[in-house]
């Protein structure tokens, strides 16, 4: 079924669906959006460059690690206060999401987490080739519809891109509680030649690895008593 709200000949499979606006941000907040943001925030080229890896944090034995959708940031700055030694890209284009993170990484004074503050798509053109250690995309919004289901993260052009950016080996993590997503993302990560899933017991997908923290979607599943489904991927070596 075609989307009403595409223009004609727009690529709709790159369009944003989500939202940017929350509530109204406190006065606190809104001010890291104006001294913090513009300190940690990732600009992409203005050509269609690609970024270096060093303008990031990364490089000379630094490992660099990115989060798709970090919503409120929680997950994040626990693994960038867990992980000092490498460097974090977080990308989320929902504002007051954005302002969450910073409120984390001023309250905990992180040095090591760097902000792309628009759709990840955008910012997986601009890496550079096999530069990201691991990737977690959790708890993605899961467009149950059938006729959403092209606005899911997961797919074959996304996987392209990650697999460009991710080096040998690297790590994609995908979570969610609903099964819908996760059948769709094991139907395309494990046909995509790059990847191969590493689970080998029950437990590997039942329970969230034990060097994860939670995140606020998760907290909100279980609660609800959702099952969540943590799906590990390796990043094949090239050649
Ligand atoms: C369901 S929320 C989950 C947030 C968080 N990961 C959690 O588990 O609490 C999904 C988030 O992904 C973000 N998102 C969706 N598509 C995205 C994209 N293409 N690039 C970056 N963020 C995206 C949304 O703005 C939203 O905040």
């Amino acid at each position: 079924m075609s989307d009403p709200g595409a223009a004609p000949g727009a690529d709709r499979s790159r369009r944003w669906y989500g939202r940017r606006h929350g509530r109204r941000l406190r006065p606190g907040r809104r001010g890291l959006l104006e001294t913090l943001l513009p300190r940690l925030r990732i600009v992409l080229p203005p050509h269609g460059e690609r970024l270096e890896a060093a303008s990031l944090g990364a490089g000379a034995g630094r490992d660099l690690w990115l989060e798709v959708g970090f919503g409120a940031g929680e997950h994040l700055a626990a693994q960038a206060r867990a992980h000092p030694d490498i460097a974090f890209i977080g990308c989320e284009p929902f504002v007051n999401g954005v302002a969450g993170l910073l409120a984390h990484i001023e309250r905990d004074g992180l040095a090591n987490v760097r902000i792309f503050d628009d759709d990840a798509r955008r910012l997986l053109d601009a890496l550079p080739d096999a530069c990201l250690g691991r990737v977690f995309v959790l708890f993605p919004d899961p467009w149950p519809k059938k006729r959403h289901r092209h606005r899911r993260f997961i797919g074959p052009a996304t996987l392209d891109g990650l697999a460009r950016v991710m080096a040998d080996g690297a790590e994609l993590r995908v979570a969610s509680d609903s099964m819908t997503y996760i059948v769709w993302t094991l139907d395309h990560v494990t046909r995509h030649r790059d990847f191969r899933w590493t689970a080998r017991t029950r437990s590997d997908w039942t329970q969230r690895p034990a060097d994860g923290f939670p995140t606020r979607y998760e907290r909100k599943a279980r609660t609800q008593g959702a099952a969540c489904v943590y799906l590990r991927f390796v990043r094949r070596p090239r050649g």
